[in-house]
């Protein structure tokens, strides 16, 4: 069994440990992977965004399976490409990737299919949208439309707020074409419930629900991140909870798309907004998210292949089994990030024990070999226990051990179970 893995965070480490750890026999390949997927993989120097050379390399390598984690291929195509040549990939098409690549899509997609969602204004005039900010009022959302690396939306407090984020995004254009038109988005007080789900397009399987950290500073202040934690099992997300996201959700939102030309087939992530009227759609990702697939792999009793050559053709819940306990996840990122991450800082990882994995990120090998910072996100810690606080404790544990010049984390990740 030969697998390719498409990119190098985090995220990806954790697919190539799983995969590794479910079956040590499985051949991995990794583009390009990074220092901690070339303890389980073969790496290759080739972009996860350069589909012309993952394609070489895979009608070279013949992977019985390739598995895409981040969203950038995904949107440009790389399923397509792949399907036209007979390579088995997991991942949704291009057009169904838009459910990511296009908040405006997804937001079209939801309010045919009477998806709950916050109402918005989509739009690509300044004045349009000021005044869509008045009509509205304060707090207001403002979100670039395509894809922005986590920093194309603006949770304003004031007018102003939202006045200088159209500016900045549609007007100086701060995002490029990412930001060619952006949505003026209702507010939604709540808390936020990240569900994943294996899906054929038809039969979907949701996993476990886990919880992200989006700011940066304990307390969930400071700006938005990519994710500075995440953890599961979460209390609010019961069996109950995720049965209503499926029915109301899940299920009326890949009806459409396989309506409208675009059936989604893959990892179908629903971010929620758990609010007093129910849960409500926060955005969609087309792939595994990042940090949440770190603390929810090794918490998978199950094996991960099977489950993804399922969602090829209708995936099966009884092959999907969690382990007791609980998982939290510390991610250790780089002096000035998320603005302006200082990279190429040497960095050290103390010894962890076997209820610990340490996922590399944004790490490299300088010239003599020694591991150096090379992203934003450097690190994300995960830590099993029998319950979120034991986990979490081993977690910010290691976490503050680790040796990076100037880095940051939060040690309260998983504090909504705690403190309650
Ligand atoms: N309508 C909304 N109401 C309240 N908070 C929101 C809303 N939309 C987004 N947010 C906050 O901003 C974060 C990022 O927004 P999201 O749509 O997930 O964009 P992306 O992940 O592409 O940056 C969310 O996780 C949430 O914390
Ligand atoms: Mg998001």
């Amino acid at each position: 069994m030969k697998v390719l893995l498409v990119g190098g965070g985090g995220r990806e480490h954790a697919l190539a440990w799983k995969l590794h750890s479910d079956d040590p026999a499985i051949e991995l390949i990794a583009a390009p992977g990074n220092p901690g997927i070339a303890e389980h993989a073969r790496c290759a120097p080739v972009a996860a965004t350069d589909i012309p050379a993952v394609l070489a390399l895979a009608e070279r390598e013949r992977p019985d399976l390739t598995v895409v984690g981040p969203e950038a291929p995904l949107a440009a195509g790389i399923v397509d490409s792949f399907r036209e040549r007979g390579l088995p990939i997991f991942g949704p098409t291009a057009a169904a990737a838009r459910i990511e690549s296009s908040k405006s899509f997804a937001k079209q997609m939801m309010r045919e299919a009477g998806v709950p969602t916050a109402g918005a204004v989509v739009t690509s005039d300044v004045e349009q949208a000021r005044s869509a900010v008045r009509k509205h009022g304060a707090p207001v959302v403002i979100k670039a439309t395509g894809l922005a690396a986590g920093k194309g939306v603006v949770v304003a407090r004031s007018i102003e707020e939202a006045d200088a984020a159209i500016d900045r995004i549609l007007g100086d254009r701060s995002l490029g074409e990412a930001g060619s038109e952006i949505l003026v988005e209702e507010f939604m007080a709540g808390e936020e419930l990240s569900l994943f789900v294996l899906t054929d397009g038809t039969t979907a399987i949701p996993m476990m629900p886990a919880q992200d950290h989006k700011r940066l500073l304990e307390g969930d202040a400071g700006p938005n991140t990519g994710g500075m934690g995440a953890y599961a099992p979460v209390s609010l997300g019961t069996p109950a909870l995720v049965a209503e996201v499926m029915e109301k959700i899940i299920h009326p939102s890949l009806l459409w798309m396989r309506e409208n030309g675009a059936a989604f087939n893959g990892l179908l992530y629903a971010g929620l907004m758990i609010t007093a009227d129910g849960p409500k759609v926060v955005e969609f990702n087309c792939r595994f998210g990042d940090p949440e697939t770190q603390a929810l792999l090794p918490l998978l009793a199950s094996p991960l292949l099977p489950l993804l050559q399922g969602a090829a053709d209708r995936p099966d819940e009884s092959e999907l089994r969690w382990q007791t306990g609980a998982s939290v996840t510390t991610v250790v990122a780089a002096a000035g990030y998320p603005d302006s991450p200082r990279t190429g800082d040497e960095l050290t990882i103390p010894r962890v024990a076997d209820n610990v994995h340490v996922f590399h990120a944004g790490t490299a090998r300088d010239a003599v070999g020694r591991l150096v910072s090379a992203g934003g996100r450097v690190l994300s810690i995960t830590a099993l226990g029998a319950d979120v606080g034991a986990a979490a404790a081993s977690s910010r544990e290691v976490a503050q051990q680790v040796s990076l010049e100037g880095k940051q984390l939060r040690r309260d990740i998983g504090w909504r179970a705690l403190w309650k």
